[in-house]
């Protein structure tokens, strides 16, 4: 009782006071070194000065195909702004499936990441290279006006769609200089320019959802049409990449669509293949079935990247189908407003096919100007089965009356002619080990065998009409 209310001595006060003191002072550093319990914070926090919390992240999110031109787009701002920088990663069980933010919180508040080597993947460049590429990592880098800044790219994954590549600095401005660039040096360095790419599952690169392909390689002989018919189609889409400049200077637009009908197997593949071939250092993008759910971000990429094709075959299997992409308007009509929303002053040529032009041309007809040629392209008739025969029977000597073939042939497609020749070879190869000539008897039978009435299908998926003559 007494001595509660007793003064205490003087010096005792003081050393409480001091003791107090401490014991704050403690608990300030405590908080401050929060950062350095974790090796992995303080990489960041060391390089660049600065807690955690004080730090600004500025994202940037890149579609799973750009992740190799994105690796290449750091690679070239560390070569420029921080040479001999080093990637350092991060560990933890659930690394990669969270966002860089949080995992760095996840080490300071319960260690569930640290410090680790980077991951690394593949990703294509073309249809037979592939580079590395970090898929989770970091590195300490310079800014363009020298601030210290960190670079983390997190991997897309099932959950996240997008690869996230993020910059750590001081203050936003300085982190969103360093996006930027890296933005510009990807785009530069872009490893989709001037590859022919197709949207779909890949059967090339894994889970790559954008292959490359090799570019086709056919001559203007190889494709048997009517006279002046590719030449037309060529006239037009590839004389106008070669004149891009005199006809953007004289005030015309090089957007250009064009559209190939007819029926199946007379080829329009074929000819989508040639001119593509034709369009060197073009960008080629190609669209099939389900890939169609791509059709913005393809789009966007052929823009991007032009001089470049955007190909979407057989529109009319897709025209109404809504389901596949997100809009809620059928395929046809999203396909017919990006071609509007692409700038007529790119150079971007959409090459559209269908066996069944007539279920298009009302859609067509009421948005006109998207497809500004449109070219039929139709069974051979005898001059053109004749070429056809000599086409594909190139590498033989064909001692037969080929003139009668084409005659007897009235009405099958192009890709039925080319069936024929094989059949030939193939019954000549029953009776000698090797085929040099190509007899009448070989033909006879081969299309015996073809307008067999048990090979009616075949004759209708090669797309004869089927009557022998
Ligand atoms: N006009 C043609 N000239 C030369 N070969 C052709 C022609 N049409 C078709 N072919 C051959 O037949 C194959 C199938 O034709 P394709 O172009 O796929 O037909 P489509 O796209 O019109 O249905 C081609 O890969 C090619 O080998
Ligand atoms: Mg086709």
């Amino acid at each position: 009782m007494t001595q509660s209310h007793e003064e205490p001595a003087l010096s005792d006060a003081r050393g409480l006071a001091v003791a107090m003191e401490r014991m704050l002072r403690l608990a300030g550093n405590r908080i401050a070194d929060h950062n350095a319990e974790s090796p992995l914070v303080a990489r960041l926090t060391d390089h660049i000065g600065a807690p955690l919390h004080e730090l600004v992240q500025v994202d940037h999110e890149y579609r799973p195909w750009e992740h190799a031109s994105l690796q290449r787009g750091i690679d070239a701002y560390l070569a420029a702004r921080s040479p001999g920088a080093e990637w350092f990663g991060i560990s933890g069980r659930h690394r990669g499936h969270e966002n860089i933010s949080d995992m760095l919180s996840g080490a300071l508040q319960n260690g569930a990441y640290g410090l680790g080597r980077p991951d690394y993947g593949t990703a294509a460049t073309g249809p037979d290279t592939s580079m590395e590429i970090v898929t989770l990592g970091l590195v300490a880098a310079a800014a363009p006006d020298g601030a210290p800044v960190v670079i983390g790219v997190r991997p897309a994954d099932d959950f996240h769609r997008t690869v996230v590549a993020s910059v750590f600095a001081r203050d936003r401005a300085t982190a969103a200089a360093v996006r930027d660039e890296i933005g510009r040096l990807c785009a530069e360095h872009d490893v989709m320019r001037g590859q022919f790419l197709s949207f779909g599952s890949s059967e090339h690169h894994g889970n790559a959802l954008v292959s490359f392909l090799p570019r086709p390689d056919l001559a203007a002989a190889d494709v048997i049409l009517p006279d002046g018919r590719l030449e037309a189609v060529e006239a037009h889409v590839v004389g106008i990449a070669e004149h891009s400049e005199q006809l953007l200077k004289a005030g015309q637009h090089l957007k250009r669509g064009l559209l190939l009908h007819g029926p199946p197997g007379t080829g329009k593949t074929h000819t989508v293949r040639y001119l593509t071939s034709r369009l060197t250092g073009c960008t080629v993008v190609q669209l099939t079935g389900p890939a169609m759910q791509y059709l913005d971000p393809a789009v966007a990429l052929a823009r991007r990247l032009q001089p470049a094709v955007v190909i979407v075959e057989d529109v009319d299997l897709v025209a109404e189908d809504r389901d596949l992409y997100e809009g809620s308007q059928p395929l046809l009509f999203a396909l017919l407003d990006a071609m509007d929303g692409t700038a007529g002053d790119a150079d971007v040529v959409f090459m559209l096919t269908t066996n069944r032009v007539d279920t298009l041309e009302r859609a067509l007809a009421e948005r006109p100007g998207r497809v500004d040629l449109a070219v039929e392209i139709p069974r051979p008739d005898a001059e053109g089965r004749l070429r056809l025969l000599r086409l594909y029977g190139r590498e033989l000597r064909l001692d037969a009356d080929l003139t009668k073939i084409a005659d007897r042939t009235e009405g099958v497609t192009a890709s039925f002619v080319k069936e024929l020749v094989r059949r030939a070879v193939l019954v000549a190869l029953r009776d000698a080990a090797s085929v040099e000539v190509l007899t009448d008897d070989h033909f006879d039978t081969a299309l015996g065998e073809m307008f067999d009435p048990a090979q009616s299908l075949t004759r209708g998926l090669l797309g004869a009409a089927g009557n022998e003559g």
